[in-house]
């Protein structure tokens, strides 16, 4: 089995952001792609300013953060990932847009490469079949936020070689993660049960079960979740979690999954959650405050 010394990030939003940060502390080359130079740079200062918090707390030294910073490089342009022995694609959760990517890829990268979706939603089988190397694609799913979260779900689809699954499995431990194996259903195994609680609680706002805050409060409360769900939803991003539901929901066609009247009428208000300062909280003020939703 070839060893993995690069790694290649396609997208550097929340989740490409700490998988990038990951790979470069945990000493692999990473090569970041952004689709602008001002969100390169936005994503080299966050990245830079999570390590300096762990400075603060003294649990990282300046010798660590310099070293991973030395890992890490940053291009506009995918065919720069062209060298990477695996690339982890992180961008909007929309099978065209992956796909157009793993194309351009497939027709560059030496054969050893593995390409490895952290999608939430869609099947892995989706992009295999997009690419000459349906054996070299995998799932590597990371949670939010990355720099903290344990569990990576490595998926392996109908055409993935158990090579290209040892290795990714392999690579998901040297990250410092805990990998679970996990079949090519939408959603694995972690939002084939998530997603539908968080549809729930949408659902009961909106049939007026109770506030935001309490259903928020009870959760954390009555069950010790360390998040409620609206804290939550606002903190995957509203958007990504609408994409989400659609996916699921066109694949099973059970209502469980279907994305609730409110949470597509707030994606169509820019109501994106933390990322776009308001979703079910308003983040203008410190602490967030419930936004008028008009219920
Ligand atoms: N990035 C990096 N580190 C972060 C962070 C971030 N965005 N937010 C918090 N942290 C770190 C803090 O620095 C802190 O680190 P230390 O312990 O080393 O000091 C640690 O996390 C705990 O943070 P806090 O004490 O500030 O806050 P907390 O105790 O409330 O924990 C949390 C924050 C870890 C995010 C916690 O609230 C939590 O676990 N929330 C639930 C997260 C969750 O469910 N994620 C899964 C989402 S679903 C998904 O990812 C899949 C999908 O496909 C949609
Ligand atoms: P995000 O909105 O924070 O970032 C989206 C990224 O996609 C950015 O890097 C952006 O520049 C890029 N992008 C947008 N449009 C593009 C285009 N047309 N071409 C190329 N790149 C484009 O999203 P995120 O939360 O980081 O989610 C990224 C992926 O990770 C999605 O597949 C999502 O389902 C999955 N995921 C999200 C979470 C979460 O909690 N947010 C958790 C696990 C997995």
């Amino acid at each position: 089995m070839s060893e993995i010394k690069t790694v290649g990030v396609l997208g550097a939003g929340l989740m490409g952001a700490g998988i990038a940060q990951v790979a470069a502390q945990s000493g692999f080359e990473t090569k970041v792609r952004e689709v602008s130079d001002a969100l390169c740079a936005r994503a080299k200062a966050g990245i830079e300013k999570q390590m300096n918090k762990a400075i603060e707390k003294g649990k990282m030294t300046a010798e660590a953060r310099d070293a991973a910073m030395a890992k890490l490089s940053f291009a506009t342009a995918v065919k720069d990932l062209k060298g990477c022995d695996v690339v982890i694609e992180a961008v909007v959760e929309d099978v065209d847009v992956k796909n157009a990517m793993w194309k351009e890829l497939d027709a560059l990268c030496p054969p050893h490469t593995i390409f490895a979706s952290n999608t939430s939603s869609l099947t892995i089988a989706a992009m295999a079949a997009a690419t000459t190397r349906p054996d070299r694609m995998v799932g590597l799913h990371f949670f939010n936020p990355v720099p903290v979260m344990k569990l990576v779900e490595v998926v392996k689809t109908v055409t993935t070689s158990d090579e290209t699954f040892q290795r990714a499995y392999a690579f998901a431990k040297s990250l410092g993660k805990e990998p679970i194996a996990a079949k090519d259903n939408s959603g694995f195994v972690v939002n084939l049960l998530l997603v539908p609680y968080l549809i729930d609680a949408i659902n009961a706002l909106e049939h007026g079960v109770a506030s935001v805050a309490d259903i928020d409060k009870g959760m954390m409360l009555g069950t010790g979740y360390p998040m409620g769900p609206f804290t939550l939803l606002d903190f995957v991003g509203l958007d990504t979690t609408y994409k989400i539901a659609e996916i699921m929901f066109d694949e099973y066609r059970e209502k469980r999954y279907a994305p609730p009247p409110l949470l597509k009428r707030m994606v169509m208000a820019g109501m994106f959650g933390r990322k776009s300062g308001k979703g079910f909280y308003d983040y203008s003020t410190d602490p967030a405050k419930p936004s008028e939703l008009g219920l």
